[in-house]
């Protein structure tokens, strides 16, 4: 279990690269991780002919990681089949001592000072075993492609790395990553490392890692590049026919390079036709590149600076399952109305992030999942998701969305939403013909006043419902808001102007978040409605002593949080309003009450 998860996160590492998600530098000591950890022998296990230093197995697992080693060790077993020698100072590595592990099947060689001179073609002729060579994080200067290496063998393991957002595509083929790949990034690849045919000969190759490397753009001929510094240093073209011999690729990484889409033609991927994971994030590409591979199931393209979406870009690309377009520039009519037409796998869909000032005509018809929020769209139209009947969630939370605007039948066809998120809008009034089926519906910090009689009606699936930071008051929500609500488990109303305890609440409800409200009185039969209420929130609201009688609790059989601290005159500290985040945290440590922290963090 443990060694396979490290595997992950070093992948994960990768995927995103130096500038990866979250905007923040990963140190490459994350990439230093070591991948054969799962591997890694029990200190004194060693065996006589163990090099010193080094720790060694009988099945063969030689970890002469760390060490400091200078020179290439020249004592190391025959039977050894997996070799660590990251994390040293080696130069080089002497062909006679490599090519006698004709059993090895992982060299890991990370984090070294190898230069492509010092690693030279014929060591890696023997070893028709190997499978897994790590190279990043050296000195190469061009990329070295042992002329055969890769078994023939059909992956055993497969693992994408970079899945985002908690949800795997289904490459998953097991743990570990095939037979075959090639980790190439943080290294110093420059243009002459890039000739026209440097993959010739590597047609077993299944995952290409480039980048994060800092090559130079490969002149067609004239035009003198400026170098200013290293920003500019990195890759901004892929010569024609690089990637041609590449058919058994199937991941390739070119994610955080500066290319665009002059530096690629429609040819470019074309030819890759086993590829299914294509990193082309954190580049300046202005368009979808052209002739990708009909097989790409993961198309990462975020963070570039897209405007448009082209009639016949991505229809090719029949396997199509995820579409990362979040981080871009993309307006609304940038998206032709045919872009997405016949992509009938495609059921993940990011949009986030743009500049989209409506929701975009022509989605996706099997789309499951669609992110779109942090846009600027203002409404909701008629038909805006009226071919969309397999949409399961649907974040459009910040945006500008205001009441009038939205469409009372707009959501009509969405018979099976779960999830709706329209926080962060500009609604004041809980809009009618909300979707009827949805299991989550966040609302928060919009400018609610009012609930539209009827908004609520027919939800009998509904068992989270989110209102917090709103202006809603006592009389906004009488009892019938609540009335069709069989199913409601969670109902956030902190940070709203509540004067009571809302009435009518559905018997199904266990959390009920009230905080930062006005709540000055709490009437002895306000439960009696909810008797299977777990916790009752009610911090920083206007209670007196006195005003919360004990016999009001009496019913709750399985209340385990009662929370009413930072009310007036109740307790110390109540004039220091504190910020309800900061509260909560608090709570969990003073009483443990992980699980409703974790259920309001749901
Ligand atoms: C690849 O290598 C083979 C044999 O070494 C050669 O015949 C062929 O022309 C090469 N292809 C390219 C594109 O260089
Ligand atoms: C690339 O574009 C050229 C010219 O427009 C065209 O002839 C060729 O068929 C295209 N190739 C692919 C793979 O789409
Ligand atoms: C990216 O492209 C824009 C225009 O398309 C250009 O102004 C900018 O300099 C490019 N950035 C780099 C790093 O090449
Ligand atoms: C919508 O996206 C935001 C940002 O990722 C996230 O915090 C929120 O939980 C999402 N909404 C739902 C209902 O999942």
């Amino acid at each position: 279990m443990v060694p396979s998860r490290t595997f992950l996160l070093v992948l994960w590492a990768w995927a995103w690269g130096p500038h990866g998600a979250h905007g923040q530098t990963h140190e490459d000591n994350e990439f230093l991780e070591d991948p054969i950890l799962f591997l890694r022998p029990e200190p004194g296990q060693g065996s006589l002919d163990c090099p010193r230093e080094c720790v060694c197995t009988q099945e063969g697992v030689v970890d002469c990681g760390g060490i400091d080693l200078r020179e290439f060790p020249g004592d190391l077993p025959e039977y050894t089949n997996h070799l660590s020698l990251q994390n040293n100072q080696l130069e080089k590595i002497y062909p006679d001592e490599l090519s006698r592990l004709h059993r090895l099947e992982t060299l890991n060689l990370q984090n070294n000072r190898l230069t492509s001179r010092g690693l030279p073609e014929e060591a890696f002729k023997q070893l028709t075993n190997l499978n897994y060579l790590y190279l990043a994080n050296n000195k190469l200067t061009w990329p070295r492609f042992p002329a055969q290496p890769w078994s023939a063998e059909p992956p055993t393991s497969y693992q994408i790395p970079g899945a985002t957002f908690g949800q795997k595509p289904n490459l998953r083929r097991g743990r570990g990553p095939p037979p075959g790949s090639v980790y190439l990034h943080n290294n110093k690849l420059a243009d002459a490392g890039l000739p026209d045919n440097m993959f010739n000969g590597s047609s077993n190759v299944e995952i290409l890692i480039m980048s994060s490397n800092f090559l130079k753009r490969k002149m067609r001929g004239q035009r003198q590049m400026k170098v200013r510094g290293l920003g500019n240093n990195k890759l901004e073209k892929i010569p024609a026919g690089a990637f041609s011999e590449l058919t058994s690729l199937r991941e390739l990484y070119l994610q955080n390079n500066y290319l665009t889409n002059e530096g690629m033609d429609n040819e470019t991927f074309w030819k890759l036709s086993s590829l299914e994971y294509l990193d082309l994030s954190s580049n300046n590409l202005s368009e979808i590149p052209a002739g990708l591979p009909r097989n790409i199931v993961l198309l990462h393209l975020e963070k570039n600076a897209i405007r448009s979406v082209g009639p016949d870009v991505l229809t090719q690309i029949r396997n199509l399952e995820y579409l990362l377009l979040h981080s871009n520039k993309l307006k609304a009519k940038g998206i032709h109305p045919l872009a997405f037409q016949g992509l009938k796998k495609l059921h993940t869909v990011h949009l986030y992030n743009n500049v989209l000032e409506r929701v975009p005509g022509g989605l996706p018809r099997r789309v499951r999942t669609l992110m779109i929020l942090h846009n600027q769209i203002s409404g909701i139209a008629r038909n805006d998701f009226a071919t969309t009947y397999f949409l399961e969630e649907l974040n459009l939370s910040y945006n500008k969305i205001t009441s009038p605007q939205v469409h009372r039948d707009a959501f009509r066809k969405l018979r099976l939403l779960k999830s709706l998120d329209l926080s962060g809008n500009l609604l004041q009034t809980l809009p009618l013909g909300l979707p009827k089926n949805v299991q989550v519906l966040k609302l928060k910090s919009n400018y609610l006043g009012a609930v539209a009689r009827g908004a609520l009606a027919g939800m009998a699936q509904l068992r989270e419902l989110y209102l917090t930071n709103n202006r809603l008051r006592s009389r906004a929500v009488p009892p019938r808001t609540w009335a069709d609500l069989a199913s409601l488990q969670l109902l956030n109303m902190a940070g709203n102007q509540l004067t009571e305890i809302p009435e009518g609440l559905p018997e199904s409800l266990e959390y009920l978040y009230l905080q930062n409200n006005m709540i000055s009185s709490v009437s002895e039969n306000a439960f009696e409605s909810t008797p299977n209420l777990k916790g009752i929130f009610l911090r920083f609201n206007k209670l007196a002593v006195g005003a919360v009688k004990e016999s009001t609790f009496k019913g709750l059989a399985h209340l385990q949080v009662l929370d009413i601290e930072g009310n007036f005159e109740l307790g110390e500290g109540s004039k220091n309003r504190r910020r309800p985040e900061e509260e909560e945290e608090e709570e969990e440590e003073e009483e443990g009450e992980e699980e409703e922290e974790d259920e309001e963090m749901r």
